[in-house]
């Protein structure tokens, strides 16, 4: 049997990044042989097994054959006969599709070198639509070596664009177009991967409701881009440029899908899009079975970044009300979160990337000020039950209008 380093190791040693995990690829073994190594199985149908120490995926190589719709619709054909060049053929990307023996000799049949350099993302073959997944895992690239200056070669476009039309993606499973969601939006330019599956149908078919956020205007006082859906973009690349972690990047993407409700005869003003929003944000949630905590800062986010902006303007009562909605006395990390997103927001818009934000260090100044009331003294007072709960929202209100006052 012949071993090969494949993939990604490959393409990012060429490219000269650090390379995470190793995939192999195993020509002329049989599943007999690889178990008598002591090669662990990875499932029952599947060719692909863990090595015995380093825990490192080793494929057969294989050819594929579609057999159904969807990711479940897969016959695998692995036996000794199938050669790299065949196993190479039905890969994603040709950068992902070179192969490397123990001297680092490359094989590279089909031009995986040429695309690195010409900085283009290329499919192999029609074998490429073979699974639907591999237009969002293009997008995802796209996002991560954007800054290197990759983009999407014209005909793999095209053919996203074919597999978007066709109803194909409609049968990914939630799990699998998460996994590739919350990957791209942990990239250096997450507003690629939203970029790239809008200029090829994808979008509209996975998230209609930010697809129908471009076209939607805004006021240009506060919106110097005036586009929401140019806007969302820059707010995600301004969570990707100040690192914020993927709650708040999911939060970012989804704030503002209320504005896609809004009548035109009303543009550019959105009354009340926060509330509207919300529903569109839950099905968005739902529709990928994001993580909890990314569902529920999407939803907060998405009801009260308005407030957040208007920090500084808020009467004390609704100040109050703002950090009990976020339960901020046993979830100070998520109103951080909040915080973060808000002042993404107000950064995400043309010309306007550089402003300070007061309203961040205002916010958290209130949640501190509201958290140090102190519980004992009421106590002492001989306060019980739904008592206290008032008792302690009144010092609360009255710690909030000092602070206000002096701020
Ligand atoms: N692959 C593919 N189609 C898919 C998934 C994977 O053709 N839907 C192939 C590609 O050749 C890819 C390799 O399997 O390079 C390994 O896949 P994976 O580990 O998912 O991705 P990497 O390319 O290694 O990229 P990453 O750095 O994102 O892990």
């Amino acid at each position: 049997m012949q071993i090969y380093k494949v993939g990604g190791a490959v393409r990012d040693r060429l490219l000269g990044r650090p390379v995470t995990d190793i995939d192999w690829v195993v020509v002329g073994a049989t599943t007999e042989e690889m178990l008598a190594k002591g090669f662990r199985p990875v499932g029952a149908d599947f060719p692909v097994f863990l090595h015995p120490k380093s825990g490192e995926e080793y494929a057969l190589a294989r050819t594929e054959r579609k057999s159904g719709r969807g990711y479940g619709g897969f016959t695998f054909h692995a036996s000794p006969e199938v050669t790299l060049e065949e196993d190479l053929i039905r890969r994603d990307l040709t950068i992902n599709a070179m192969a490397e023996d123990d001297q680092q000799n490359l094989t590279d049949p089909y031009h995986g070198q040429r695309d690195l350099e010409a900085r283009l993302l290329r499919h192999v073959s029609p074998a490429f639509a073979e699974d639907p997944l591999r237009v969002l895992r293009v997008a995802r690239f796209a996002a991560r070596y954007a800054g290197l200056g990759f983009t999407v070669a014209p005909e793999t476009l095209a053919l996203m664009r074919q597999l978007s039309e066709s109803g194909e993606l409609e049968a990914l499973t939630a799990e699998r177009s998460w996994k590739e969601i919350a990957r791209a939006l942990m990239e250096d330019q997450p507003q690629m991967f939203i970029q790239v599956l809008r200029e090829c149908g994808a979008l509209k078919v996975l998230m209609p409701e930010v697809d129908a956020l471009f076209g939607v205007p805004q006021p240009e006082a506060h919106h110097p881009e005036i586009d929401t859906g140019v806007h969302t973009l820059s707010v995600l690349e301004q969570a990707a440029q100040h690192k914020q972690p993927l709650t708040v990047r999911w939060a970012c993407l989804l704030h503002d899908l209320g504005k896609g409700l809004t009548p035109e005869e009303e543009w550019p003003r959105h009354i009340a899009h926060e509330q509207k929003g919300l529903k569109l944000i839950k099905a968005v949630n739902e529709r990928f079975k994001a993580p909890k905590d990314c569902q529920e800062l999407a939803l907060l986010v998405g009801e009260y970044h308005t407030h957040g902006h208007r920090a500084l303007e808020l009467k004390p009562s609704t100040l109050l009300e703002l950090l009990q909605s976020f339960d901020v006395y046993r979830r100070p990390q998520r109103f951080e979160e909040f915080i973060a997103a808000c002042e993404m927001d107000a950064r995400g818009r043309k010309g306007l990337e550089q402003r300070s934000y007061p309203q961040a260090d205002y916010l958290r100044g209130a949640a501190t000020t509201a958290r140090s009331v102190a519980v004992q003294p009421l106590l002492e007072k001989g306060f019980k039950g739904p008592e206290l709960g008032e008792a302690i929202k009144r010092e609360r209100l009255k710690a909030l209008k000092a602070y206000k006052e002096k701020a």
